[in-house]
């Protein structure tokens, strides 16, 4: 049967919010956020009209890197509460019909990690093979040890340095795509696989709706180990550090899928299970993917907008050569924002344009992805004190949008009682979840306005994408076709008024100011503000 007839799953609709759990809400006065915080807001999370929840990881680790170096996959950390709280907020998500999504983070686990302190205790310990080993090359050019086994380089150092990590009790060099904190695992072994795959089942079983996958394309390697070529187009100071090599061998790898098939077969042994992975490659590579799941309840998340300048044109672009890439029952994610970019009112200039994001996001086909605190316009911290800081990836610092969330006007802005882990951006006093509830035209109002239409709108939900030719350079439209509802969205990527010609007879539904003055001045003539949005009815 095909899949637009069959009866469909839950993400088929969905859109998500993505909780940074350090940072969302603290309910133990601790300074740090917690699984009984994200319990408080769930009626906060409810009402916006979102689906369900991802959530950052909550599991044991000694947060070298936030909880993405994971000491034990089954468990809970205490700081953020324990596996019966855990318990506890999947029911009580359930209860109001929000999904619960966890991270997935299998590439590496933290140094502190039973199985590789299992794997360093010697050379014949049954876990050796678990993570990457390697002898040194046979060089004293860096003392007693000899030089790295190749020239591979780390994602997370600011220098950068070598993916390679001595150990002086074995006397050989693990491998680390990213801190030496965080060795990583070796996917060509068959036991890590069927332990990794143990790890999603218990998960599952406790209820879990679906992961998101962390750095899916860093898991294999080639199985040769070779220097990769140096990028004749890395600019020192201006490129991150690690794009000075061509990774050709250490990421990327086009085996990767046959991963892929196995996390879905592995999820399929559930119903109604959702799989959504983290993937920084090229448009065709990322439309690969969907095809490794049976269900089509595979969906890679798709950066390059991310990496666009914010022009209608190159929006367009990356958009219609996506939609045409894809089938008619795939489900694009479109990422405009997370925990690891700077937060979207800021990268994209404004406040303007981070509602002209949210009509973008929330009117596109797929499921949209809401990072926590980009319904309310949080911008970053890009003042925040150096000593405050606390991700140790230096150069790419990514404390500035990871701050607490903004609920109101309170001494720590309602995320907490006592001083944050992280200090809360000083526009909290502005930027709250309080006052934007009183606002009709706050962002929070124009968040719940839109995700209201695409829950009310088949067009919205399952409706065809079809570009719009504009003449007019700065204006981006599509139109989303369901059945005879049609629904046109237009979006100014300009500072400035564009007044342009389009043979639709339409009835404005409602635009980015949220005011009522239409985007139209006559029949066929419209008009948009500067860097307004506007959704219309096709008549
Ligand atoms: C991607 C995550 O989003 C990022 O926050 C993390 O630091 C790296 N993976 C390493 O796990």
């Amino acid at each position: 049967m095909h899949i637009m007839e069959q009866q469909k799953d839950w993400y088929h609709h969905a859109v998500m919010y993505q909780i940074y759990p350090r940072s969302y809400r603290d309910s133990n006065e601790d300074g740090v956020g917690d699984i009984g915080g994200i319990i408080e807001k769930l009626d906060y999370i409810k009402n916006l009209g979102v689906s369900g929840i991802w959530l950052s990881p909550i599991y044991p680790s000694p947060m070298y890197d936030n909880g993405y170096d994971i000491a034990d996959y089954t468990d809970i950390d205490p700081i953020y509460g324990s596996l019966a709280d855990f318990d506890h907020l999947i029911e009580e998500a359930h209860k109001r019909n929000l999904r619960v999504m966890l991270d997935f983070v299998p590439n590496h686990t933290s140094f502190l990690h039973p199985w590789f302190l299992e794997s360093k205790s010697s050379r014949d310990n049954p876990k050796r093979d678990w993570y990457i080993w390697k002898d040194p090359k046979p060089d004293p050019a860096n003392g007693a040890s000899g030089s790295p086994p190749n020239n591979w380089i780390t994602v997370f150092d600011n220098t950068p340095s070598a993916a390679w990590t001595w150990d002086e009790t074995t006397q050989q060099y693990y491998m680390h795509s990213f801190f030496p904190q965080q060795p990583d695992l070796n996917w060509r072994n068959p036991e890590v696989i069927h332990a990794m795959g143990d790890v999603l089942r218990f998960w599952l079983q406790r209820g879990v709706d679906g992961f998101r996958i962390d750095v899916l394309y860093y898991l294999l390697k080639d199985e040769k180990f070779l220097d990769e070529p140096e990028n004749p187009k890395y600019r020192p100071g201006i490129d991150h550090p690690n794009e000075k090599l061509v990774h050709l061998y250490s990421k990327d790898q086009p085996d990767t899928l046959k991963l892929m098939s196995y996390f879905n077969a592995v999820l399929d042994e559930f119903e109604n299970k959702f799989m959504v992975s983290e993937t920084y490659v090229s448009i065709p590579e990322t439309i690969k993917i969907y095809a490794t799941s049976v269900r089509r309840s595979h969906a890679p998340f798709n950066f390059h907008l991310i990496f666009q300048p914010f022009e209608a044109k190159a929006f367009k672009t990356v958009i219609d050569e996506f939609q045409t890439g894809i089938q008619e029952h795939d489900l694009p994610i479109y990422v405009l924002g997370n925990h690891d970019q700077s937060r979207i009112a800021t990268r994209l200039g404004g406040q303007q344009q981070a509602r002209l994001a949210a009509m973008l996001k929330l009117t596109l086909p797929g499921v949209p992805f809401v990072y926590y605190g980009d319904e309310i316009g949080m911008e970053d911290y890009k003042d925040l004190p150096v000593e405050k800081r606390k991700d140790l990836f230096v150069e790419g610092n990514r404390d500035p949008e990871r701050t607490p969330m903004q609920w109101n006007a309170d001494t720590f802005g309602g995320f907490s009682d006592v001083e944050p882990w992280l200090p809360i951006n000083p526009q909290y006093k502005n930027i709250h979840v309080n006052k934007q509830e009183k606002d009709e035209k706050s962002m929070l109002s124009l968040y719940k306005s839109l995700l209201r239409l695409r829950r009310s709108l088949s067009s919205l939900l399952d409706g065809r994408y079809l570009p719009v030719a504009i003449d007019v350079e700065h204006v981006f439209g599509y139109i989303r076709a369901y059945g005879n509802e049609e629904i046109l969205v237009l979006l100014n990527f300009s500072n400035e008024i564009q007044t342009f010609q389009l043979p639709y007879e339409t009835k404005l539904i409602m635009n980015t100011y949220m005011d009522t003055k239409s985007s139209y001045i006559k029949k066929y003539s419209f008009f948009l503000r500067p860097y307004e949005g506007a959704l219309l009815r096709v008549v």
